[in-house]
């Protein structure tokens, strides 16, 4: 079954406006909308061996570049697969960018093999993600890949 939320994401992007950070902004706030405790939604693109914040709805926040390795991002892209953390107070190399934050996920957008960002996801409540979660943004994420990848190109201006 198609998801309600899936269908939103189709029509958002095949809408008229082409710039990719309008595109991928609409996807983040409409997860961000649909999804109540889903509290910080945010997409980081990779570039080289650093993450760099894209588009993203919540609290502000200063890790606007998060090495390969590093925390649950970097570890999502040094492991090459996505993460679930129930309980993010159960990782020593946890980065936080919101003090409420308790659970976390990390979904990587790929082209083919090539990692080219993730969408990255706090919540306030632990234990707010499991595998439909996931596989939901597995399938936002083959959506979004084409847009990622035009984010890329335009992002170091
Ligand atoms: N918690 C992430 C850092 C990004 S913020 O959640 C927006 C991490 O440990 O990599």
């Amino acid at each position: 079954m198609v998801s309600m939320v899936i269908k939103r994401a189709e029509k958002l992007l095949s809408a008229e406006n082409r710039d990719p950070n309008l595109m991928l902004k609409d996807v983040v706030e409409l997860l961000h909308t649909e999804k109540p405790n889903w509290d910080w939604v945010g997409i980081y693109v990779l570039d080289g061996e650093v993450l760099r914040l894209g588009p993203y709805i919540g609290h502000p926040t200063e890790h606007v570049a998060i090495r390969s390795g590093d925390g649950v991002c970097g570890t999502a892209v040094k492991e090459n697969s996505n993460q679930i953390i129930e309980d993010v107070s159960s990782l020593d190399n946890y980065i936080a960018c919101s003090v409420g934050t308790r659970s976390e996920i990390v979904v990587l957008i790929k082209e083919g093999e090539e990692i080219l960002g993730q969408f990255d996801i706090d919540s306030d409540e632990v234990g707010a993600f499991n595998k439909a979660d996931e596989e939901l943004l597995e399938q936002l994420s083959i959506m979004v890949s084409p847009w990622v990848k035009e984010y890329k190109k335009i992002m170091h201006g």
